[in-house]
């Protein structure tokens, strides 16, 4: 296991090209600080920047709490000024981040999953979580709204009416429930979590990871109204038969071996 940054907030650690990020405020849940979403931002980077790393887990630490959401005691006293520039700092360090990140993210929800909590999960690619999971977004409990992309990912996750109504009651949802609306892809008993992640990352480390980056990239643009979907697809397809993953993962199916990727 070879040595990475040491975070205050965040632990790190790699293990079969899975790097596993552990939320590490276990006394106030979890819950995300400035620099917690800097410190996340810094090991996202690191991941980047890592051949190694193919997947990335994120999960909270302790059995309670994924993330009870954005730091309440330190926004507090914002003004609007304040207010528009935390929204727009997480969106672009770690939320935005996180979606159009190259390799996949996983959210290994194993509790609590709340406000900007559950808006992390939303941002990650795929979503498992433990049957001790209660997600929400309750901001407006709080007089405020989601404002690290809840209004947006909820509602292309569950759908609009659904949204609607957990965003405007603030009810939270079980993990069965949250599996039978498309919010989570696995429900699964708390010990059971990461091996369940662990096994989503180990198909993918199998994959082309040139292939994986474009795929994540191409969902997303049907997801953005600046691009039309079909017309990326047809644009990234044909770039990928100029990889040398393309020519590997044919030859190796015509041959009748497994594909040795190299990601380029
Ligand atoms: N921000 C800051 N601190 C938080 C927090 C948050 N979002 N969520 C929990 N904490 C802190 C609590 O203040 C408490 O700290 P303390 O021990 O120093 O007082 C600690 O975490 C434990 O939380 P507590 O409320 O005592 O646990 P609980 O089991 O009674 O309740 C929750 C759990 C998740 C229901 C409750 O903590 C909660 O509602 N949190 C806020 C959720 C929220 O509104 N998130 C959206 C924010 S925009």
């Amino acid at each position: 296991m070879q040595t990475m940054t040491t975070y205050e907030n965040v632990l790190t650690e790699l293990n079969q090209k899975v790097l596993t990020i552990t939320v590490n405020r276990p006394d106030k849940l979890n819950a995300l600080n400035a620099k917690t979403i800097e410190e996340l931002h810094e090991a996202l980077i690191e991941a980047e920047n890592d051949k190694e790393v193919r997947s990335v887990i994120i999960t909270g630490a302790g059995e309670k709490s994924f993330v009870a959401g954005a730091d309440i005691a330190e926004f507090a006293n914002y003004n609007i000024e304040q207010g528009k520039l935390l929204s727009a700092t997480g969106h672009f360090k770690l939320f935005n981040f996180i979606e159009n990140f190259s390799k996949p993210i996983i959210a290994a929800v194993n509790g609590f999953a709340l406000g900007g909590g559950l808006e992390l999960a939303m941002a990650c690619h795929i979503r498992v979580a433990s049957e001790n999971a209660k997600m929400g977004l309750p901001e407006t409990s709080l007089g405020v709204i989601p404002g690290y992309g809840g209004t947006q990912r909820l509602a292309q996750l569950v759908g609009k009416g659904k949204a609607f109504e957990m965003i405007t009651t603030a009810d939270m949802m079980n993990a069965a429930d949250a599996c039978k609306w498309g919010l989570v892809n696995y429900v699964v008993p708390l010990p059971e979590l990461l091996q369940k992640c662990a096994e989503i990352a180990a198909k993918i480390s199998l994959r082309s990871p040139i292939a994986v980056k474009t795929a994540i990239k191409v969902i997303n643009a049907g997801f953005n109204n600046k691009f039309n979907g079909y017309d990326v697809e047809i644009e990234e397809f044909g770039k990928m038969f100029g990889t040398s993953d393309f020519k590997e993962g044919v030859r190796a199916f015509l041959e009748k071996r497994k594909p040795s990727f190299n990601g380029n």
